[in-house]
This record gives structure tokens, sequence and C-alpha cells, in this order.
């Protein structure tokens, strides 16, 4: 074997690397729509997954996608197929299109109809099937482009599956936690702590379970946010929350889910966020303008709508519109890289650490 030699870099001295933000583009509903086409028309794969990632002509090897750590995929599911059993540390995202479906996940069946949004948590065995008479389509969201970067990506297909031992939770619950056994001790003040091994092995567990938010009981709710008024300052949406996440306030621990509903004639004021957002336009029309290049787009139009750190604003044409959005917000905050500039004369802020950035909501609505 070829002996390795590490490279030493003076890096002292090297100014900052600029971002190079991937522009935003616009993946027109078209486009979509022939791709599903095409994977209509294939003979059935051997695993059952007609599946097409949409990439970036900026992406490169190794994790591809539409952003430079989220892939969107496009899975078509025509009448009585079902996928093979699959399994990744990766976590996602979906929602449906068109047709209906089931959503095999771990234990739980979850049935989706269209405009649904559902997650698959990381590592549970799923797989889906349409047992209806008419195509099933659905978007979906993953983090694996990161994993993939950090060469971690782990993918099963057709797992063996290992039924725990019967009582062996039971056994599990009688034995104490050898964490508990473990040092654990502040060294001062400060907080400053010290732990032993164990406390790596044995995190504390906070489940995570797929969930699903039904377009039916979501788009009940969502005039409250699209009436808030012309001079309502922030964003006319609900996150779609996963209590997993925490105050990571995410839809999987990688991402939110959003869906908007803009009343015509909203223009939102430009700001920008090291997260990533991509923008499902599922309803109505609008227009973007993100480093300063202009875009229009419609219903069934996806989108790379800001890039990480891009300055962006988004507003509605005609009636206005329904949007998904997705953006890695969950991860920065984990990562304490979560920057928000709620408006270009607003400070740098990095949100989960100091107070956050405030609208009018409190002068509209009056105390809760
Ligand atoms: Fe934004």
């Amino acid at each position: 074997m070829t002996e390795l030699n590490a490279r030493f870099i003076d890096v002292g001295s090297t100014p900052a690397r600029d971002m190079n933000f991937w522009p935003a583009m616009v993946i027109p509903k078209e486009d979509i729509d022939r791709e599903m086409e095409r994977l209509s028309d294939l003979d059935r794969p051997g695993n059952g997954r007609r599946v097409s990632s949409i990439v970036h002509p900026y992406a490169t090897e190794p994790g591809l996608g539409l952003a430079p750590g989220i892939d969107v995929t496009i899975n078509v599911l025509l009448p009585g197929e079902e996928t093979v059993v699959i399994r990744r540390n990766s976590n996602q995202i979906a929602m449906c299109i068109e047709g209906s479906g089931d959503a095999l996940i771990g234990a739980d069946v979850i049935r989706f109809e269209k405009f649904d949004v559902w997650n698959t948590p990381s590592m549970m065995l799923y797989r889906y099937r349409n047992s209806g008479s008419e195509r099933c389509v659905f978007l979906s969201y993953s983090n694996a482009p990161m994993l993939e970067k950090l060469e971690v990506h782990f993918v099963e297909e057709d797992p063996p599956v290992f039924a725990p031992a019967e009582g062996a939770g039971d056994a599990m619950a009688a034995i104490k936690r050898a964490r508990e056994f473990a040092d654990n001790f502040e060294i001062d003040e400060s907080g400053a702590r010290l732990m032993g091994y164990e406390y790596l092995i044995d995190i504390d567990v906070v489940p995570s379970r797929p969930l699903i938010w039904r377009w039916d009981t979501v788009a009940a709710q969502l005039d409250r946010v699209a009436n808030l008024g012309k001079d309502y300052r922030g964003r006319r949406l609900y996150l779609l929350y996963n209590p997993a996440t925490e105050r990571r306030n995410g839809t999987s621990h990688s991402f939110f889910a959003t869906i908007a509903r803009y009343p015509g004639g909203t223009v939102d004021m430009p700001h920008r966020h090291s997260s990533a957002a991509i923008n499902y336009y599922f309803e109505g029309l609008g227009k973007s303008t993100v480093e300063g290049q202009k875009f229009e787009w419609k219903a069934g139009d996806l989108m790379l709508s800001a890039p990480g750190w891009a300055v962006h604003n988004h507003g509605s044409r005609g009636d206005g519109f329904h949007a998904l959005t997705i953006q890695d917000h969950p991860l920065h905050i984990a990562m304490e890289s979560l920057i928000w500039q709620e408006t270009l004369k607003d400070p740098v802020l990095k949100l989960g650490a100091e107070q956050g950035a405030q609208t009018n909501i409190g002068e509209l609505v009056g105390v809760r």
C-alpha cells in the first residue's frame, strides 16, 4: 500500500474563502411532468423504485442535489405497485403531489393524499405502496447529499429484519444504565464538566416517529396567517412541527417544512439566512428576487429559492400562492451555524444563542 503523507498548508494569512452561492433556479412544472411520464413508462424496476433526483447544474459528486446539502426526488408508484424495504441514516420529508398511497414506516401505515406532508425518520425500515387505481407521485427531500459528502451515508435495501426477543424491553428496563456508574461532575462554577465514556455511547433518547400533516387540516388553518393584513412584517406560513426536533423547530432533524398561503399583492422584505431553502409552489403564482436576479413562477414549479446566505425575497402575483418550503434550519441550529438577517438593515443574528428577530404580530393580533 502506498504510504500516505498529510500536507501542511500555512493558512494563517490566507483570506477567508468567499461563499460561492449556487444560483437560484426554477424547475418548471412542465419539466417535472415530463420526468413523471418517463418514470411511469419504465418497466417496473426490480426494487419497485421509480425515482429521479432533480440535480442542480452546479452540483458535484459525491452527494448530488438541488442545494449543496439537500436532494429532491420525484417518486412514482403505479397502481398496485410497492417498493422494497429500505433503511438509511438520512432523514426525509415528502409531499404527495398526485394520487394517494401508503407509507409503511416502522410499525406505522401512513395513508397520504395530495398535498399531505410526512417525515421518515432516519434508520426506520420503510416502503411505499399504491393500492389505489390512480398513479401516485410524491416529492421527497433528504440530507443524503450532505451525508455523502461526509462519506457516511448508510443505505440498506431489503435489509435483514431482526425482531427483538420477547421480553427484551422489560429485561433492558430492569438493567441500570452503565452511565449511572460513570463519573459526571462539574470542574468549576463555569458549568464545564467531566463525564465518563458511557455518556458518549448512551445518550438521552428522544422518540423520533413518522408524523403526517394532512392538507385538509393545514389548509383549514392557513387563513389565520394569510389574513394578518398588509402591514404584517413576518412570513404568512405555518411550521409543520415535529416534537422530536425540540428547540430546533424542525419537521425532520435536518429540515423544517412550512406551508405558506400568501394573498395577492404581498411582497416580503429582502433578507438572508445560512439555511438553504427550496420552494414547491402548489397553487397560484408569484415572483422572487434572489441575489438581484428576478424569477417568475407558477403552481407546480419547484425552485432553489434561497441558496444559503443569498439575499432574497418573494412576492405573490394574481390571487396569491401556496408554497411548501424545505429549509435546513434545524441542522444549522444544531451546529450553531444558523445566522439570520431579517432585513438588510438588521444585525446578523445567531439564532438560538441570542434573542432572535421580531415581527409586529403583537400589534396586529394583540395579547393572546
Ligand atoms: Fe428566506
